[in-house]
């Protein structure tokens, strides 16, 4: 079977947890800023876009070649064989990105990039006028970095945070892929409880439920592949059934809190469509109320940050609140995420560790703060 040399792409900070992951599925990998490299088979394109919980989407490397004018863009582009990968009916998108680059037009990059391709596909395929570009979709990038062209087709689609299970709601939940991200940041396997305080939609609490049994987080999705003409079709419900058959029942609890009511409805319905309602204990509580017995387990919250000024008094009250009922959970790993640089002030402790994240636009730290087991 051909090997391709295929890479992750993930949202910044989160590549390590990326490569983590990919070893972790039993591939050697390479990273950079935003990427993570390996080698895989179609098989493994399927596997990890379906396995990957923190990455944004799996792409193959197409050609990788210097380009400082646009005439060698155009050159190096025309001489890959169009046809072998894409159909005469083909729709392919080109995203152009170009940094620190001479060529540092993105659109001109981008349209070089179509027309050579439209070019080779209309000389390969004898075509006289348009292409059609009425048929499956290949979505393929050209990225410029120093130079160096990277061209690529992009298997995955929509990006791998859109699992499938969450309602829209109107409120500012984290991404799926996100909060998998932290979640693969502590040490939760589902062995030892799992508590989310603040849970809003449940984002946190059923990725973490999803991971506690083993449920691969593509698993209710398509992706930009199975549209792929030349690409296997058995092995995506192969891969589907395997990953059905090593689906764990049993874990440790996991409990969700917040004070809202109604937030709580809509991650009810987002836990029932993920498949793990049952596995998750909602409760609706103030984070001044919470108390628990449970015992060395972990605790990730996303509370809210008080962007504005008139809400920051507010949030820093929360962590004053925080800071007087969770703070003593000493037996739990406590992890959480702020944009609010005074977090550990209210909190009333120093992190152990910090690591910094953007939330969107938003710069957020990610306060970790390590159990004393009993
Ligand atoms: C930033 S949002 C969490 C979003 C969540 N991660 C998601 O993906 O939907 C913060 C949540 O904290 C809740 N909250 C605010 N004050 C609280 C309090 N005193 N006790 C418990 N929850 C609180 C809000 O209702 C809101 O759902």
């Amino acid at each position: 079977m051909k090997e391709y040399t295929l890479y992750a792409t993930m949202g910044a900070g989160f590549e390590s947890v990326v490569a983590k992951e990919l070893n972790n599925l039993g591939y050697e990998t390479t990273t950079e800023n935003g990427r993570v490299f390996f080698k895989g088979t179609q098989k493994d394109i399927v596997r990890t876009n379906l396995w990957l919980r923190s990455a944004d989407r799996v792409k193959i490397l197409l050609k990788e070649f210097k380009a400082t004018s646009f005439d060698q863009l155009y050159d190096e582009v025309y001489s890959y064989d169009w046809a072998e990968l894409l159909p005469v009916d083909a729709q392919f998108p080109v995203k152009g990105r170009s940094v620190r680059s001479k060529l540092h037009s993105e659109p001109d990059v981008q349209s070089i990039v179509k027309k050579a391709i439209v070019d080779k596909l209309t000389d390969q395929y004898r075509r006289r006028g348009f292409l059609p570009e009425s048929g499956a979709e290949y979505p393929l990038d050209i990225h410029l970095y120093k130079d160096t062209a990277r061209l690529s087709l992009d298997t995955t689609g929509q990006s791998l945070f859109k699992r499938g299970y969450r309602v829209e709601h109107g409120g500012a939940p984290l991404k799926e892929n996100f909060a998998a991200g932290l979640i693969e940041l502590t040490p939760f396997d589902g062995s030892h409880p799992f508590i989310e305080p603040m849970t809003g939609s449940g984002t946190i609490a059923i990725e973490a439920a999803l991971k506690a049994k083993n449920v691969a987080p593509g698993i209710w999705r398509i992706f930009a592949f199975d549209n792929f003409d030349w690409f296997d079709k058995k092995l995506h419900p192969e891969l589907v059934e395997e990953a059905k058959a090593q689906e764990k029942k049993e874990h440790a609890p996991i409990l969700a809190s917040d004070i809202d009511q109604s937030i709580l409805e809509i991650a009810k319905v987002n836990a029932h469509n993920a498949g793990v309602l049952q596995d998750i204990k909602f409760k609706q509580v103030a984070v001044k109320d919470f108390s628990t017995d449970l015992e060395n387990g972990v605790i990730v919250a996303n509370p809210p940050y008080g962007k504005r000024l008139k809400d920051r008094e507010a949030a820093e009250k929360i962590y004053e609140e925080m800071g007087q009922t969770l703070r003593p959970l000493t037996s739990f790993s406590q992890y959480y995420l702020t944009s609010d640089p005074q977090f550990e002030k209210y909190f009333g402790a120093k992190a152990t560790k910090k690591r910094k994240f953007y939330n969107g636009n938003l710069r957020t730290d990610y306060y970790q703060y390590w159990a004393n087991k009993r």
